[in-house]
């Protein structure tokens, strides 16, 4: 049976709708018995006298995943622990790098995990989809005006045919905590990073502490097929290889949970390795896009017809390319889903408060016409 509602005993009451506990965190789906058997092992363990709880149970100095409120307990430690490969959570490293002074080590905090496991946690349902880790958010995040902090997971942690391609977004403390209110967390600019494959990645879901804010989801309809830019060949050693085309133009605002530092995941509903999407409407493209590329000087910046461009424009979207290559390009950066409010047009509409804006109004009612006819034989 699934549990109900998560309750607030952490530092500040949540002000976001309440996460359901269904849309879970783990593979593992999270279940009553998981609950029982999590407070007789590693919750009995981590609250006993002397140990983890004297620092992490809401009141500091460590994040509070160690409190009162069991259930809290429950959700925000699932995060930290995967349970295909119980040894190497992070959970373990933490609990055995000694930071705790107290007895324990990866040993000890192992075997409680994989009591809570075998007693109950290996009977709840599991869910389709790959979970990163959790990564803790610290509480040193950039401030609205500071620019983001850039937090990445290795994708062949998840899926093996996925080595070395590592996914990221990127993170700003948008509002500041006060001792009253907790802070909002701005996240932005999911996009793989680095790699060398093409890959197949649909809904991405943003997780703090173990939980899914439905109304904070804005990256739940990507469904991309992305495959790694070429360098821009201008001689700039500082930038080897640029990222691949970048998933979203939108931002997801995440009410602070836990005055001593939230933990933050991902979840891709699919993972896979995948076969270059070529353009399929060379012609569509080369008659309702190009001419407002070229029109508006796109290239201007982001290089192109004899323009060298100008980073960081020209390093994570060059477009020096041939008609057939650029097309592709934002093929990469559109969704049929988001029509006009695909990456790709998003950026230059403005809606991207980072990007200059290229259109007026009415200019853009316009190119939006245009722009839509080529989406819609590109993905027909
Ligand atoms: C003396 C205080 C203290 C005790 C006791 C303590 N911790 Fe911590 N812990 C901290 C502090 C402070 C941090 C945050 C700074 C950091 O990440 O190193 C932290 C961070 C962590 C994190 C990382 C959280 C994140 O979101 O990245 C984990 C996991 C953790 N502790 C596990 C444990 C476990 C398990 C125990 C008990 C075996 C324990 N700690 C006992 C002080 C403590
Ligand atoms: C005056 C300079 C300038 C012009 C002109 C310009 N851009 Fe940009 N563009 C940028 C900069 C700077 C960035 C990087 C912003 C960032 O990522 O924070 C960018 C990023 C983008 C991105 C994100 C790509 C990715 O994968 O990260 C898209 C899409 C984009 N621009 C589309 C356009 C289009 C389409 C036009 C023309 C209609 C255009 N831009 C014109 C400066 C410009």
């Amino acid at each position: 049976m699934k549990l109900g509602l998560m309750g607030s005993g952490f530092a500040w009451v949540c002000g976001v709708s309440a996460a359901l506990f269904g849309s879970y965190q783990t593979a593992w789906a999270g279940c009553e018995e998981g609950q029982s058997a999590f407070e007789e092992s590693t919750y009995d363990l981590m609250t006993s006298p002397g140990m983890c709880s004297s620092c992490h149970a809401g009141f500091g100095p460590g994040p509070s995943f160690a409190v009162e409120d069991v259930e809290e307990s429950y959700l925000r430690v699932s995060a930290y622990v995967d349970f295909s490969d119980i040894p190497s959570s992070y959970f373990v490293e933490r609990a055995g790098n000694g930071h705790c002074n107290c007895d324990m080590d990866e040993a000890r905090m192992t075997a409680s995990l994989q009591e809570w496991f075998d007693n109950g946690e290996n009977q709840c349902p599991t869910e389709e989809g790959y979970v990163t880790k959790a990564v803790g958010l610290g509480l040193d995040l950039p401030g609205r005006d500071e620019g983001f902090q850039l937090f990445t997971w290795n994708l062949g942690d998840l899926q093996p045919d996925l080595q070395d391609v590592i996914v990221g977004v990127e993170v700003q403390q948008y509002i500041a905590p006060t001792p009253n209110a907790p802070g909002v967390y701005k996240i932005n600019s999911p996009r793989i990073v680095s790699g060398d494959q093409t890959v197949r990645i649909a809904g991405i879901k943003v997780f703090l502490n173990g939980t899914f804010d439905a109304a904070a989801d804005n990256f739940s309809s990507i469904d991309a097929v992305v495959s790694p830019q070429d360098a821009t060949p201008l001689p700039n050693p500082n930038f080897p290889k640029p990222p691949y085309p970048l998933f979203s133009a939108a931002s997801s605002l995440f009410t602070q949970q836990d005055a001593m530092g939230d933990a933050l995941s991902l979840k891709f509903d699919t993972l896979s390795l995948a076969e270059e999407e070529a353009c399929q409407a060379l012609d569509e493209f080369q008659t309702k896009v190009l001419p407002v590329v070229e029109g508006r000087n796109c290239t201007f910046c982001h290089g192109g017809e004899n323009q060298p461009g100008i980073h960081p424009a020209n390093y994570r979207f060059f477009m020096d390319l041939d008609d057939e290559e650029l097309c592709r390009a934002f093929r990469q950066r559109s969704r049929v889903t988001d029509g006009v409010e695909s990456v790709v047009f998003a950026y230059a509409s403005g809606a991207f408060q980072a990007h200059p804006r290229i259109f007026t109004d009415t200019e853009l009612q316009e190119v939006k016409e245009q722009w839509s006819e080529w989406i819609s034989a590109e993905f027909q």
